[in-house]
């Protein structure tokens, strides 16, 4: 039976880590970093990531900026939002929440903020650098997924990483962020022939295709580490839903090394991971080392 990572305790630690810090750098330099957070429209999962984000930044002592705009905004007003939140010295991270509504142009949008305020790390020249192995800005899901694998696994050189997913947000910058720790990495997708026996081959699996439990448990390599970052709600056959992730967790468990769960995997390391990189870019930004 495979080792459970508990993401929940990991990403508490991580945020209790940065309230520290944060608490130094309010005494030492009277700086309290700021989150903006923007949202467009009223998509219920969104308005809950939103809400549980705000919470989040002022339990770490940031200062959380929300702007809740409605869904016929226009995007030239948007992007004057935007304009105004780079402008602002008391802000060092701006997270758009996605999707944006159909008439907005949600490239322009997102490449509209300030490249070091950019906190998801969409934007082309936090994806350039991450695609150079440069230092910039990390997509907060992939970079909580690292942690948790670096965490368990200690040196991640040679060995076979698989991601199962080739999204921007997820698959791609896992796939540069394993590379860059000298993995032997595949990206494999819905066009992949014979995805079991790729998957099979991995001592370090990803999925990240948005399919509940779809990655089988005999899809699995004896020992190997699974981070399932897929957040799926299904018909819990009562009347009612639950959540699953990517994997079969059952299955999985009973050959993996490791495991993570869903929910309590990754889902609570993305924000944790907003509000490190948030962290990071107001000591950046005001040119003051992030606290030891
Ligand atoms: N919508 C779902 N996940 C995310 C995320 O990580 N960042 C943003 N901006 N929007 C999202």
């Amino acid at each position: 039976m495979a080792t459970i990572i508990d993401g929940k305790a990991f990403a508490a630690n991580l945020r209790s880590e940065i309230a520290r810090k944060v608490a130094i750098l309010k005494q030492q330099h009277d700086l309290v970093p700021g989150l903006a957070v923007v949202l467009v429209g009223e998509d219920p999962a969104s308005q809950v990531y939103v809400r549980s984000k705000g919470k989040q930044t002022v339990e770490a002592g940031m200062n959380s900026y929300e702007h809740r705009l409605d869904a016929g905004t226009s995007q030239a007003e948007l992007l004057g939002l935007i304009d105004r939140l780079n402008a602002d010295p008391e802000v060092h991270g701006i997270l758009v929440q996605l999707p944006l509504p159909g008439h907005i142009d949600e490239e322009a949008v997102i490449n509209s903020i300030s490249v070091d305020k950019d906190v998801d790390g969409f934007h082309l020249s936090n994806v350039g650098k991450l695609s150079i192995g440069a230092d910039g800005i990390v997509p907060c899901t992939p970079l909580g997924s690292l942690m948790m694998l670096k965490d368990h696994l200690g040196d991640l050189s040679g060995k076979k990483a698989i991601i199962v997913g080739r999204s921007n947000i997820v698959g791609k910058p896992m796939a540069a962020l394993l590379l860059k720790e000298s993995c032997t990495v595949t990206i494999a997708h819905s066009r992949t022939q014979d995805l079991p026996g790729e998957c099979r081959e991995a001592d370090i699996l990803v999925a990240a295709v948005g399919r509940p439990e779809m990655i089988k448990g005999d899809w699995v390599k004896p020992g190997a580490t699974v981070i399932d970052v897929g957040i799926n709600r299904i018909d819990n056959g009562e009347g009612g839903t639950r959540l699953v992730g990517d994997v079969e967790f059952d299955s999985a468990a009973a050959v993996a090394g490791a495991i993570t769960p869903v929910p309590g995997g990754v889902g609570p390391m993305t924000i944790a991971c907003l509000l490190y990189n948030t962290l990071q870019q107001a000591c950046r930004i005001n040119d003051v080392e992030v606290p030891e």
